[in-house]
């Protein structure tokens, strides 16, 4: 059975990846080997089989004996030793959920339900470095990839909301806290039915706007009651970072633009965080190139992959089934809303909704292992 290394997998994403490798009995099929940044020596978990103790992360032998790592840890921990590795001639498979490596040549983004035809096409020209894309990004494909596949694309605008989960788990705690400090602030005012809810606000708004060290130390600003539109860096230009990447990775993983010496399908939008825990929501706008009647659209979703679910375009079902209360802990990826927009036959609305650390981030990366392991 192939040595496969896991690094990272205690942290956020990679419990979840344990968690569906565990499920999925991809540990039947590999000899793990469990790394750690801060714990060598100490116990691998329970899925170890021979390697029962935990190897040093940065011990560039140990991790040469690998046929294939994956690694969670994040992109520092990429940044520092993947080119030490492939420099001491480790011709191994390298599967990473940080964004360091995604953008290289010689790296591709792994969504196979959307790709697969990129991924063959690189693992026959040799290719070893497989990371997985943006959590929007993916979310967004594996729901409307259908209507890219089909060619049907000019453009795309995506509107987000998303989770604090995307910032991490530190994240999710700040934003749950702040939402009990709010409650806490306002609590006999809520239990008193006849308090006057301007006050109520007045009481709320002052305490949001007071707030600040530990109890905003991740976001920076509050979240809870509010919305951050601005995720990851500033480039310098206006776009973020989050937002840069939904045109880049987008384009990258269907294997089209620049660098494949054809067109890229413009994708832009503003990416905004929410007060929601682990599911990104995005409001869709396409322009197509053709007038395609919405039953068609709704059709060529439904039957692109078996995680994309078509939410009928109506109040009770948008309520039941497209809300991240609904999806999170799922795979499905349900795409609602689809409708025509006042501005003509060719454009298109649509609202979609992931589940940021599976399709978002574990599930492409273990199915990457599988292709692998095929
Ligand atoms: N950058 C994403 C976010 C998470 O902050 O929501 C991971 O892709």
């Amino acid at each position: 059975q192939p040595l496969v290394g896991l690094v990272g997998w205690r942290g956020m994403v990679g419990s979840v990846l344990m968690d569906r490798m565990q499920a999925e009995g991809d540990f039947g099929l590999i000899e793990p080997v469990f790394f750690s940044t801060s714990n060598a020596g100490g116990k691998a978990p329970a899925q170890a089989k021979n390697e029962a103790t935990l190897k040093d992360a940065f011990d560039i032998e140990a991790l040469k004996k690998c046929d294939i790592v994956i690694t969670c840890q994040g992109g520092d921990y990429t940044t520092e030793v993947f080119p030490r590795l492939r420099a001491a001639g480790w011709a191994g498979h390298w599967i990473d959920a940080a964004s360091s490596l995604r953008m290289k040549d010689d790296a591709i983004i792994v969504l196979d339900p959307v790709n697969m035809p990129v991924i063959r096409n690189a693992l026959a020209r040799g290719g070893k470095n497989w990371i997985g894309g943006n959590c929007t990004v993916s979310c967004m494909l594996m729901g409307v990839g259908a209507l890219y596949k089909a060619g049907l694309v000019e453009w795309m605008t995506t509107m987000t909301y998303q989770a604090a989960s995307g910032g991490g788990a530190q994240h999710m705690r700040e934003l749950l806290t702040q939402f009990g400090t709010l409650n806490a602030e306002v609590r006999t005012l809520l239990d008193d039915p006849k308090s006057a809810i301007l006050e109520i606000d007045r009481k709320v708004l002052a305490r949001q706007q007071s707030m600040g060290g530990d109890e905003t130390a991740n976001f920076g600003v509050p979240l809870g009651g509010s919305l951050i539109p601005w995720i990851d860096k500033d480039l310098g230009n206006g776009v973020s970072r989050e937002e840069w990447k939904g045109g880049a990775e987008t384009n990258k993983i269907l294997g089209q633009g620049e660098a494949f010496g054809t067109a890229a399908a413009p994708v832009d939008g503003f990416c905004v965080r929410v007060g929601a825990m682990r599911c990104h929501s995005q409001a869709l706008t396409f322009k197509l190139k053709k007038d395609v009647p919405v039953a068609d659209i709704e059709a060529m979703i439904a039957a692109d992959n078996p995680w994309a679910k078509v939410v009928p375009n109506t109040r009770e079902a948008t309520l039941q089934r497209l809300t991240p209360v609904a999806v999170t802990g799922t795979l499905d990826i349900p795409v609602g809303r689809i409708r025509k927009l006042a501005m003509g036959p060719e454009y298109v609305g649509a609202f979609t909704i992931g589940d940021q650390l599976l399709w978002g981030a574990a599930e492409p990366l273990r199915r990457m292992l599988r292709v692998l392991l095929d």
